[in-house]
């Protein structure tokens, strides 16, 4: 697993790492919405380090977005003993990382998350790539980054639904491994937070689930806890261009599953219950219209976590404690879908 510190950039872990390149071979990738960070960096560094801007979304994580990073780096003949610095939210770790591991057969990059969803997951572990066509992340490798530098004062700018949506993979660090962690963070109201302590809290579950197993054969898969559900839902408003936040579609996702998990006998109801109430005063109600149901389960069936016909999912056995490898039918996916 690669570095990471959790500290203002200032922290000498940042200038050492990127003092150990020519400068002139240091890009930056950033967003519409990130761009105006890169001030901050030139205050630190010292360096007028070029960037590589993309429009800000989701929609955007793609092979046109992609080809235009390539034709740029060859265009600046961007040399293999260079570093990118993917300066953003989920999207452009996600598309900055694979840019890097694919140009010239890999190239070093660092990830500075500048969202609460890049700071406790998309940033960390190594996870990077594209959305092809309706589905999400369909193309990209595990590739680890030189480093990841989570300054928590970019959370001030965020705007609040934002941080919502990434306080969604922390709620499910909780629900996944740690029960206290869940609670602690749940019954204390978002605004009253103590953000480093959750940024740690959540890097310190993903870190040892990714430490313990990279490319995700084993207990990395507690990490998808929501997601099986939450991508085909994601993907579904994209393609209806109607586009989710990424949270919204997890935490509905964790709620579905969280049904699924008691039907398979796994999880009591009563915290079943605990977690849907929680979850549905937390994030705004994600509704899910009947006609909708077979082309959600359709991009369920095309998931890449499948390894059988089956769809896979990962389910709880109680607050803190998850279980992989699981599945369920398809009358129980929709009808689940459609009561919760
Ligand atoms: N986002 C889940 C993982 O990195 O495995």
């Amino acid at each position: 697993m690669h570095p990471i510190t959790i500290d203002n950039l200032e922290n000498e872990n940042f200038l050492n790492l990127i003092n150990q390149y020519d400068p002139l071979q240091l890009i930056a990738i950033v967003d519409d919405n990130t761009a105006p960070f890169l001030e901050t960096i030139h205050q630190i560094t010292d360096l007028n380090i070029d960037a590589i801007q993309l429009p800000a979304g989701e929609q955007f994580k793609n092979i046109n977005s992609l080809a235009g990073i390539w034709k740029d780096l060859t265009d600046n003949h961007f040399r293999r003993d260079g570093l990118i610095i993917n300066l953003g939210g989920g999207v452009i770790s996600d598309i900055g990382g694979f840019a890097a591991a694919s140009y010239k057969r890999g190239i070093d990059f660092i990830n500075i998350p500048t969202t609460l969803l890049g700071m406790v997951d998309a940033a960390i572990g190594g996870k990077t790539g594209i959305d092809f066509f309706d589905f999400k992340n369909q193309i990209g490798v595990i590739k680890q980054p030189k480093g990841v530098f989570c300054d928590v004062n970019f959370l001030k700018t965020l705007p609040k639904e934002e941080l919502l949506s990434g306080f969604a993979e922390v709620v499910k660090h909780g629900l996944v491994n740690d029960k206290k962690y869940f609670e602690y963070c749940t019954s204390t109201p978002i605004e009253n937070l103590d953000w480093n302590k959750v940024v740690k809290g959540s890097i310190a579950i993903k870190s040892n689930i990714v430490k313990a197993d990279p490319d995700e054969k084993g207990i990395r898969k507690f990490l998808n806890f929501g997601h099986t559900i939450g991508h085909a839902i994601e993907s579904h408003y994209l393609e209806i261009g109607n586009p989710i936040l990424h949270g919204f579609a997890v935490a509905k996702g964790m709620i579905v599953e969280s049904k699924l998990s008691v039907e398979a006998g796994l999880l009591s109801e009563d915290e079943f219950i605990q977690i849907e109430n929680t979850l549905t005063k937390l994030f705004p109600k994600v509704s899910v219209k009947e006609n909708d149901i077979p082309s959600i389960i359709q991009k369920m069936k095309n998931d890449k976590k499948n390894h059988t016909d089956a769809i896979n999912f990962t389910f709880l056995q109680s607050i803190g404690k998850a279980v992989y490898n699981q599945t369920a039918s398809e009358e129980s996916i929709a009808k689940a879908l459609f009561i919760c």
